[in-house]
């Protein structure tokens, strides 16, 4: 059901009003959550409202973030949300993964749900890396069952290392400001690198001052430019602006066919000039890549 992953909206999953907002938008997927915008005495309403929402959804891409495999609401998300409607879900987004462990834990939990209904329904699981202890482990979290996406999770891997909170939200302002470079260079390439390798999507986490778009398609273009596929977003207005930078523009797809011209125009050639500068057999991959993200 998912062809691309440029947007993800994250959808408080206990606020109905915001479900159907979320439906009318250009989202590449939505995801309906249960962890962290859903506030402790609302994690039962959560799946619940979750499941009705499922039940009348168009088909389109549908992630549900459900609660980290340390809290108690864990398997009762999976259970109860993928039991009433395994048909409407592409993936189960899992925060706080720290090892290969907590992926085999929903993995099982899946295999069970999926034999038990006889379903022919496959859920991915997409995982979110935001821990040391996730960075660390992160090849064995890349290549456990199910996994389709590494997600960064800016503000509790912040947390988790013990860095300064630098904004309000948490969530990726002002970075340029306080470091030479960027400060998140390390754990994103390791991200994107990581996913890959392994042939995953690798999914940005949201700017959180949703009502500053400039700085949104700075932090955007950012990630796109490391290898992200995608970023999530946390207000239907971040939408357009993550699809349109991680889509490519016209001006890239001109110069990407140019590329493939020239080369074609010129076969037995490794290295050829276009434009006074150099392309190669590379030059061609990267070009190729690009024409067909489109396809
Ligand atoms: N999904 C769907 N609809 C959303 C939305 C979302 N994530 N965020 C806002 N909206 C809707 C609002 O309900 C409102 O709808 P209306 O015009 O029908 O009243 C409209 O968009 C405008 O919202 P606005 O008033 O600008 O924002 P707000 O003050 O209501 O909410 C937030 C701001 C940040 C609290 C809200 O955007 C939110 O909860 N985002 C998701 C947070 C989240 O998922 N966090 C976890 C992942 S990091
Ligand atoms: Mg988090």
């Amino acid at each position: 059901m998912i062809k691309r992953q440029r947007s993800t909206l994250s959808v408080p999953g206990h606020l109905e009003k915001m479900h159907k907002k979320a439906f009318e938008t250009s989202a590449d997927v939505i995801m309906l959550d249960m962890e962290d915008s859903v506030p402790m005495e609302s994690k039962r309403a959560a799946r619940e409202q979750i499941i009705l929402t499922l039940k009348n959804a168009p088909k389109r891409g549908i992630s549900v973030r459900v609660n980290s495999v340390d809290t108690h609401y864990c398997f009762r998300d999976v259970i109860d949300v993928v039991h009433a409607a395994p048909e409407q879900i592409d993936s189960i987004t899992l925060p706080k993964v720290d090892c290969a462990g907590d992926i085999h834990f929903l993995s099982r939990l899946l295999d069970g749900i999926e034999t038990e209904m006889g379903t022919q329904y496959f859920i991915a699981i997409d995982a979110s890396i935001e821990s040391a202890i996730g960075v660390e482990n992160i090849v064995e979290i890349a290549t456990a069952p199910r996994v389709r996406s590494l997600i960064f999770g800016i503000a509790d891997y912040s947390a988790s290392i013990g860095a300064k909170l630098n904004s309000i939200s948490g969530h990726g302002e002002n970075e340029l400001e306080i470091y030479p470079g960027h400060r998140w260079n390390f754990v994103m390439s390791k991200i994107a690198q990581t996913a890959k390798a392994h042939n995953l999507l690798a999914i940005d986490s949201p700017y959180g001052n949703f009502k500053d778009p400039q700085g949104l398609e700075k932090n955007a273009k950012l990630a796109c430019v490391l290898g992200f596929d995608g970023k999530w977003a946390i207000h239907p207005d971040q939408i357009e602006s993550i699809n349109e930078v991680f889509s490519p523009s016209s001006e890239e797809l001109k110069r990407a066919n140019r590329i493939l011209e020239a080369a074609r125009a010129n076969p037995g050639r490794g290295a050829v000039a276009v434009d006074g500068r150099m392309i190669d057999s590379a030059t061609v991959r990267l070009a190729q890549k690009l024409v067909d993200s489109v396809k």
